[in-house]
């Protein structure tokens, strides 16, 4: 039996073990999943001074935590990137970058000067959320990668999700704040799931496989670009990735990760990312 590695927090891009790479391995859905993957992780900087907005005059401890993640969100996109540019040398992450930030700043980083949830808890509900799906997603491109440097990249970048996940859900149930009640939690983290649909994972999946000399006769369609992004995406899930999603999710809005809620929730899901991707 092999015994998975275990990756801690703070690894550097010189860790990875980038000659191992074998370009017979790459799998082209999956590059295009992954190459997408890295606009929205190195977008994070924006992220960041959001959040610290949100958290004014919390602490010195709680705004060098968020500066930390925002660095490590950072890396997963290099990390990711610089796989995509080896694997295909057309691929340029910055160029892609700088066309996605070009097309999409949610409103939000650039006008709100609270949260946009209503609350530090509601914030903290909707970072968990995210980070449970990006914990789960990168598990899953970690079990399906045949190719051993993706393979370790997002082991690696799914252990830190999983340690955000954990930062934030610390963070929501530190706070001074009275607690909100179940249904107000659940509309929160349903509202994020939403959120999903918004031009964030359609656009970086165009911007990312889109060469800027095929936009003219290639023009950013939403609704395409969001199902061929789901595509990609649900080529790399198992049930059993998405369960464990909605386990984290269920147990951020106080319900049982393993009762009714969270088996329904997770059949749901399932159904509707499949019916999504189709
Ligand atoms: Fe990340
Ligand atoms: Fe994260």
């Amino acid at each position: 039996m092999t015994v998975a590695p275990v990756y801690k927090q703070g690894w550097t891009m010189d860790d990875v073990h980038w000659s191992l790479f074998d370009p017979s391995k790459v799998e082209p859905t999956m590059l295009a999943a992954v190459k997408a993957a890295a606009l929205v992780e190195y977008n994070a900087p924006d992220y960041v001074t959001y959040l610290k907005r949100v958290f004014a005059g919390a602490g010195e401890e709680t705004m060098a935590s968020l500066e930390q993640w925002g660095r490590e969100e950072a890396q997963h996109g290099r990390a990711l990137g610089r796989w995509a540019e080896i694997a295909d040398p057309s691929f340029n992450l910055e160029d892609a970058f700088a066309r996605f930030r070009k097309g999409y700043t949610p409103a939000h980083f650039a006008e709100a000067d609270g949260s946009v949830r209503g609350s530090r808890r509601g914030e903290m509900i909707a970072r968990c959320v995210v980070e449970s799906g990006t914990s789960s997603y990168y598990s899953a491109i970690r079990d399906a990668s045949e190719e051993p440097v993706l393979k370790e990249i997002a082991g690696r970048i799914a252990a830190d999700e999983y340690r955000h996940y954990k930062l934030f859900y610390d963070t929501l149930n530190a706070q001074a704040e009275p607690d909100i009640s179940f249904w107000k939690k659940l509309w929160i983290a349903l509202g994020r799931v939403r959120e999903s649909d918004d031009d964030e994972l359609a656009y970086s999946y165009y911007c990312a496989n889109v060469p800027p000399e095929k936009e003219a006769i290639t023009p950013y369609k939403r609704r395409k670009y969001s199902r061929l992004a789901g595509q990609a995406s649900m080529t790399v899930y198992h049930r059993h990735h998405v369960q464990k999603l909605v386990q984290m999710v269920i147990k951020v809005v106080g319900a049982d990760p393993h009762g009714w809620l969270a088996n329904l929730a997770g059949a749901l899901l399932w159904r509707r990312l499949a019916a999504k991707s189709a």
